[in-house]
């Protein structure tokens, strides 16, 4: 198997290919199917988003309860973190209690009673996860038609009856270049379509990270900000656009999503949701025990930012892992002071690292060198969202 990763790794795939190949991995396991469920006597309004892998890529947490309180019901097969990119369920396992180990019953009961169920990806495509893990040390991770089949095997199999892709393009994303970013998006989109589910994707930047928070809870906290009616622009104007998406793939109209967030009814929904997954978010969320602030020493605004280093900055601090089913910290990450274009005195902090491991903060450190600068003029303004397809 680890031969035939580096030969698709090299050579690429047909369509054909590629097709098959998808179609083997979603036959290793699993399809679920909810078609048969209703809500008020009405067949479910059942629709998913899958990224592609981002740097402080929290999207999906402030998405689904927005999608819900619009009426849509999401099944949302999640996976953890692997390499420089987060999982969404490392990010939600910092809340005390919160479980993704649903049953299909309970998944079932969910999608009916709370309008969205977050599961581990477990029996869905289980080929995916053994080759995810060859790929990883065979070094073919970004390999076109393999994340194509890895990210659509799961998706197909978790019962979805359309689908919004969240591809991204940049120095943080897996493909680094919009060309092969528009070539993934085209071609999951093309499998979607041609197994029944119909898909369609944005393009958006990934040379930034998203947000000001890059971790596990740390994320959660920026994510609950943006449920309460804050948090930063980006992150909200992104979760607006995918819902928008997502409501139009599930055939909703007349809402407004971002009512959602100024009314309170996501949060709502987002707080039951934990619960019934067994969280608590009356408990603090954890924070790393040791920290060092990163300041500038000039005064300007700040330069451009990089997403890579501030990724492996974050997985240095334990937010992410080397190598498949090790833990994570849920207290670590980078907080992010200031984002390109804003000003900065000399003195002030631009980062602050968090970590429970004190010796992990110098690697840390060393990964963002290079990574931001304080100049006098603003970078340009990059566009969050780079096209639509499908
Ligand atoms: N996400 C996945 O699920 N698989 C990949 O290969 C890359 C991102």
């Amino acid at each position: 198997m680890s031969a035939l990763l580096m030969a698709i790794y090299l050579r690429g795939m047909t369509p054909a290919e590629i097709a098959r190949w998808t179609a083997a991995m979603v036959g290793s396991g699993q399809r679920f199917d909810f078609t048969d469920l209703r809500r008020d006597g009405k067949p479910l309004a059942l629709v998913d988003k899958h990224s592609t892998g981002g740097v402080g890529d929290k999207i999906t947490i402030p998405l689904l309860p927005v999608v819900m309180a619009c009426g849509g019901a999401v099944p949302q097969a999640s996976g953890r973190g692997l390499g420089h990119t987060g999982g969404t369920l490392d990010k939600l396992e910092a809340i005390r209690g919160f479980s993704a180990e649903l049953s299909k019953n309970q998944i079932r009961q969910q999608l009916c009673e709370q309008g969205a169920a977050i599961f581990a990806a477990g029996e869905l495509a289980p080929a995916d996860r053994k080759i995810y893990a060859l790929r990883d040390v065979t070094a073919t991770v970004g390999s076109l038609p393999l994340i194509a089949s890895s990210v659509m095997s799961k998706k197909l199999a978790e019962g979805a009856r359309a689908l919004v892709l969240d591809v991204k393009v940049g120095r943080g994303a897996f493909l680094k270049t919009e060309p092969e970013s528009r070539e993934l998006a085209q071609t999951m989109v093309d499998l979607g379509n041609a197994n029944g589910v119909p898909t369609r994707a944005l393009l958006t930047d990934m040379n930034r990270p998203l947000g000001y928070a890059v971790g596990n809870a740390i994320e959660v906290a920026e994510s609950l900000d943006v449920l309460a009616g804050g948090g930063p622009a980006d992150v909200v104007a992104l979760t607006l656009e995918l819902a928008t998406e997502m409501l139009a793939a599930a055939g909703i109209d007349g809402v407004d999503p971002a009512d959602t967030l100024r009314d309170g009814s996501a949060m709502d929904r987002f707080r039951a949701l934990i619960a019934a997954q067994g969280g608590d978010l009356s408990v603090a969320l954890p924070v790393g025990a040791a920290s060092e602030t990163v300041t500038a020493d000039r005064a300007g605004v700040l330069g451009d930012l990089d997403a890579m280093g501030v990724a492996m900055a974050a997985w240095r601090l334990g937010a992410g892992r080397a190598s498949p089913g090790e833990p994570v910290q849920a207290g670590a990450g980078v907080r992010i002071h200031r984002r390109p274009g804003e000003p900065v005195a000399a003195g002030e902090a631009v980062f602050t690292l968090y970590t429970d491991t004190p010796e992990r903060l110098r690697p840390a450190l060393a990964e963002l060198d290079g990574a931001w600068s304080v100049r006098d003029t603003a970078p340009p303004e990059l566009p969050l969202v780079i096209d639509r397809l499908g």
